[in-house]
């Protein structure tokens, strides 16, 4: 399908995700049917969806007075079969587990028109895996999103081993016409790109924090106002050419042979999962928190993603 074609579209799971993703399609003029299994995500997703555009227009990103005329594209319905049956691109948001979704997708098979594209959205699962029991895999396609998503630019498209070169270009070509920085992933492996370098960084920082080599506060602070600020401007390769190869092949020797290399959960990461603090979610997980300075701390944070935001588009345009 060519990307025109794409009139109307479809938001499966509208929980953390799903409620952004949709809420993004309709900034950009489309149609957007939504369905979620539980009442609750339907019935609040409008309302979840206005606080997020009411930011958005505090910060710039929308015309004053566009809200109502964005949610009003939002259509909630209360079957699957209703919410994909118009559309020409579903994406899906629901429960990451492997059997949900690939039933999710064979399912949707029969419900959707030929030549509409299935999108999921999956942390973890290729989609070769979440497509397997699919008649027509071709259509089906990875598109990883990061939260929150109607904030954050990038998502990853990823295609698996079956799916058509026109499945993934009418993709690209759609997520960049609705204004994100889609990118395509050229080889379908765990943990996609992004992911995997979050990993790698994780490793080393919760060891870091294991060794009681800084405190949380320093060593987000120090990331933050180091390596975090260069990373956002001009990306990790970049950063070497500036730095130069030459130093970095001599570091890069130095440090490696420092480094954590197994494969355990770092220490007090178990030790606090186990002890039941996760974070936000829970008000502990290493710092500590109440309901209100989570609100306080999301706004807080949203409003600096949402500069990163303004400064990223600044420096792609700079790079084209
Ligand atoms: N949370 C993140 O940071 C993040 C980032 C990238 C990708 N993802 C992926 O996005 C997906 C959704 O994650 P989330 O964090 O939004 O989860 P969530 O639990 O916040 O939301 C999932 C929603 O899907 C609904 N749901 C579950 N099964 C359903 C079904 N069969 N049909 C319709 N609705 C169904 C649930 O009721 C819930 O509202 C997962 O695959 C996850 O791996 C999450």
């Amino acid at each position: 399908m060519n990307v025109d074609a794409i009139k109307t579209v479809s938001v499966l799971g509208l929980g953390t995700m799903g409620h952004g993703i949709a809420q993004n399609f309709a900034v950009a003029g489309y149609e957007v049917y939504c369905f979620d299994q539980v009442a609750d995500a339907r019935d609040s997703l409008v309302e979840r969806v206005r606080a997020n555009l009411l930011q958005l227009e505090e910060a710039e990103f929308l015309p004053p007075g566009a809200v109502d005329t964005i949610l009003a594209r939002i259509r909630v319905v209360s079957t699957e079969a209703e919410a994909v049956g118009a559309a020409d691109f579903v994406t899906e948001a629901v429960a990451e587990d492997l059997q949900v979704k690939q039933e999710l997708f064979a399912r949707l098979e029969a419900d959707v028109r030929p030549e509409t594209i299935l999108a999921s959205n999956s942390s973890s699962f290729p989609i070769t895996q979440t497509a397997s029991l699919m008649k027509h895999p071709e259509r089906a396609i990875l598109t990883h999103y990061f939260n929150p998503p109607h904030i954050v630019p990038v998502v990853e498209v990823v295609p698996g081993e079956n799916t058509s070169e026109e499945t993934t270009c009418t993709t690209h070509q759609f997520l960049l016409n609705i204004g994100k920085k889609a990118i395509r992933i050229n080889k379908e492996i765990p943990g996609f790109l992004v992911n995997r370098v979050q990993t790698a960084m994780y490793r080393e920082v919760w060891d870091l924090f294991d060794q009681g080599v800084a405190s949380a506060e320093d060593i987000d602070e120090a990331i933050r106002g180091s390596m975090g600020m260069r990373l956002a401007a001009v990306g990790p390769l970049k950063v070497n050419d500036f730095a130069g190869l030459d130093i970095n092949v001599i570091t890069y020797k130095l440090m490696i042979q420092h480094m954590r290399g197994d494969k355990e959960v770092p220490d007090k990461m178990q030790q606090l999962v186990d002890e039941g603090n996760f974070g936000v979610k829970t008000g502990k997980g290493i710092y500590d928190y109440t309901s209100k300075s989570v609100q306080d701390e999301t706004a807080c944070r949203d409003q600096k993603y949402l500069a990163l935001v303004k400064l990223f588009h600044t420096s792609a345009d700079d790079n084209q």
